[in-house]
């Protein structure tokens, strides 16, 4: 079953400029996809349209068969957790463990769960040594971590991380991957939003953002092995893809190579 569908969905900041033009998208409940664009194509205006941040122009969303509206904008949060592209704007406790505490208490968890949640997920993003410690202090990667925290406490059936990792080193990366591709594999729905493709190699399905459209969307062998739609997409393809296309054109038939190419594209 579809768990977000999106029909029809235009939204713009200012007048005669779409920053979202005639978005059509559905989700599986369970799935992992990522939404994938250049900069300024849509995607976290996207994210805060399906979590009611934003008000739609035109068009509907549906988040597990209840359609987006004022009345239904408070249930509808209690299903999703968002990890903002900008850390700061998830701030507003004193110490990093009252920020963790944020979303669980707007979910209105008891005092003991919530204790032992932050004392939990604050050692999976290793952060556990700063729970006292002012949040406007740490690092903008560390600001990340104790956001990821702070959704992941929460145990929402779908999460959606808006460049969350950006500001991570590669290992620290790669360790937030892991953790989301465990989530997914529990059953949570992943919703992870990137400008950066090694970002999405590992989703089931990517949809790719471009100037407010849905250019196109599949499972992400289909889209990796689109060319002519990666290049169009405007985003900065991957080295080992961008060498596979080249043997392409230059008609160079060694499949040996290309495989290699190939699963070097999706990370393995
Ligand atoms: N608060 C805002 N006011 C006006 N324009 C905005 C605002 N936020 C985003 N935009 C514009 O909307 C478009 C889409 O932005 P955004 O959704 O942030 O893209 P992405 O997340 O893909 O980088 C861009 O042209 C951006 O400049
Ligand atoms: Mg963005």
């Amino acid at each position: 079953m579809n768990i977000i569908e999106i029909k029809d969905l235009s939204f713009a900041y200012r007048e005669e400029f779409f920053a979202l033009n005639d978005v059509n998208l559905t989700i599986k409940r369970g799935e992992w996809i990522s939404i994938l664009g250049h900069n300024g194509s849509g995607k976290s205006t996207l994210a805060k349209l399906i979590i009611g941040l934003l008000k739609a122009e035109k068009g509907e969303i549906y988040v597990d068969g209840v359609l987006l509206n004022e009345e239904t904008v408070h249930e509808i949060r209690r299903k999703i957790g968002i990890v903002f592209q900008n850390p700061d704007n998830q701030f507003v406790g004193v110490t990093v463990e009252d920020d963790i505490a944020f979303g669980m208490e707007n979910l209105n968890f008891d005092r003991e769960d919530m204790l032992n949640k932050i004392e939990e997920y604050s050692k999976k993003v290793n952060m556990f040594e700063y729970l006292k410690k002012e949040p406007h202090n740490l690092s903008g990667g560390q600001k990340q971590r104790v956001a990821i925290a702070g959704i992941l406490a929460m145990n929402t059936d779908i999460i959606i991380f808006d460049e969350s990792t950006s500001m991570l080193d590669p290992k620290g990366r790669e360790s937030i991957m892991e953790y989301i591709r465990d989530l997914n594999k529990e059953g949570k729905t992943i919703i992870t939003i990137t400008h950066d493709m090694k970002e999405a190699v590992n989703s089931d399905r990517i949809v790719i953002l471009k100037d407010g459209k849905v250019l196109a969307v599949g499972e992400t062998n289909t889209i990796l092995n689109d060319k002519e739609t990666l290049n169009s997409s405007n985003l900065e393809l991957l080295l080992p893809l961008k060498l596979l296309y080249k043997l392409d054109e230059a008609n160079i038939k060694n499949e040996k190579v290309k495989n290699i190419l190939w699963q070097l594209s999706l990370n393995k």
